[in-house]
């Protein structure tokens, strides 16, 4: 089976020059071509959708079906109950399953405030820096039964990450664990985990799992803006100054088969040849990693 897998698009006019109607239109046009049976998105697609009415009738009029997982910024400056409505998402958390696979979307947008885990809604996790990001104990619950239900290999698809043991989802250890259960009880249980959020390209394997950080199709953000872009830019994006671009959409054609995975990546350059070295920002994110403008190719027979 087949897939177009993207992450963070942040469709937002007026403040980056990312993910634009266009570009859904591309995305959409590449899924019919490679015969995907639909495309997924792994979260930060705009910052509200009812922002944004003219990305959200392309989407609803897609020819191949979509499928989205929250994002931090997804619920900005629309409520969840509503940004749910216009995803089509029956939760934040759900499954389902497609020719031989269960895809399970999990939703670690959340905050701890007093014990209490509370979900990012119309940006109310801003003041929450470092409590940000955790799994509550029932989607944890949730995550072991539908994998152990599961009659096919499950991929799980986040916008943090469980993989990341520093900026990741705080409770990441307890995901692992589900999963490196699930496979030492039934092996393959689990073979792919597919996240978003970092804007940066790696794949790791772990305990027989790969586990993908999924690039943005667009742009890194810099916290400390730049003006080496051209000045009629920043009068056209607020925030351009705060990102560093690609010249090309970045996606990746997935394929499954038995448990190969076998990832068709796009490969881009630095809009106007500027990258973090050239800004005043470190190079490396928390985990090391540092920005390329692609999604690498591989095949993995796990
Ligand atoms: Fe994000």
């Amino acid at each position: 089976m087949k897939f177009l897998m993207f992450s963070d698009f942040h469709h937002y006019p007026g403040v980056f020059k990312a993910g634009t109607v266009e570009d859904m239109h591309l995305l959409q046009r590449r899924a019919v071509e490679e015969g995907c049976s639909f495309l997924l998105h792994a979260g930060d697609l705009c910052h509200g959708p009812e922002l944004v009415p003219e990305l959200m009738a392309v989407c609803d009029a897609s020819p191949v079906p979509m499928y989205h997982c929250l994002g931090n910024h997804d619920t900005d400056s629309t409520s969840l109950v509503r940004t749910l409505e216009y995803y089509h998402m029956p939760a934040g958390h759900y499954h389902f399953d497609a020719e031989g696979y269960r895809f399970i979307i999990c939703d670690p947008n959340y905050f701890l405030d007093g014990g209490e885990y509370i979900h990012y809604d119309r940006g109310n996790y801003y003041s929450h820096g470092p409590q940000r990001d955790h799994m509550p104990p029932e989607q944890l619950a949730w995550l072991e039964q539908v994998i152990a239900a599961s009659a096919h290999p499950c991929i799980l698809v986040s916008h943090e990450s469980f993989e990341r043991e520093n900026g990741g989802v705080k409770n990441y250890a307890a995901v692992r664990r589900i999963v490196n259960e699930a496979n030492r009880r039934k092996p393959h249980s689990v073979l792919l985990c597919i996240n978003g959020h970092y804007h940066r390209d790696n794949l790791r394997i772990l305990d027989g799992v790969c586990w993908w950080d999924v690039n943005s199709t667009s742009y890194d953000w810099i916290e400390n803006p730049h003006s080496l872009y051209p000045a009629e830019m920043y009068e056209e994006h607020r925030l351009i100054g705060n990102t560093v671009c690609y010249n090309d959409l970045l996606y990746a054609i997935v394929e499954l088969e038995g448990t190969t995975v076998r990832i068709q990546g796009t490969q881009s350059t630095m809009f106007m040849g500027v990258s973090r070295e050239h800004t005043d920002n470190p190079v490396f994110d928390a985990m090391g990693r540092p920005v390329r403008p692609t999604i690498q190719s591989v095949c993995i027979t796990l």
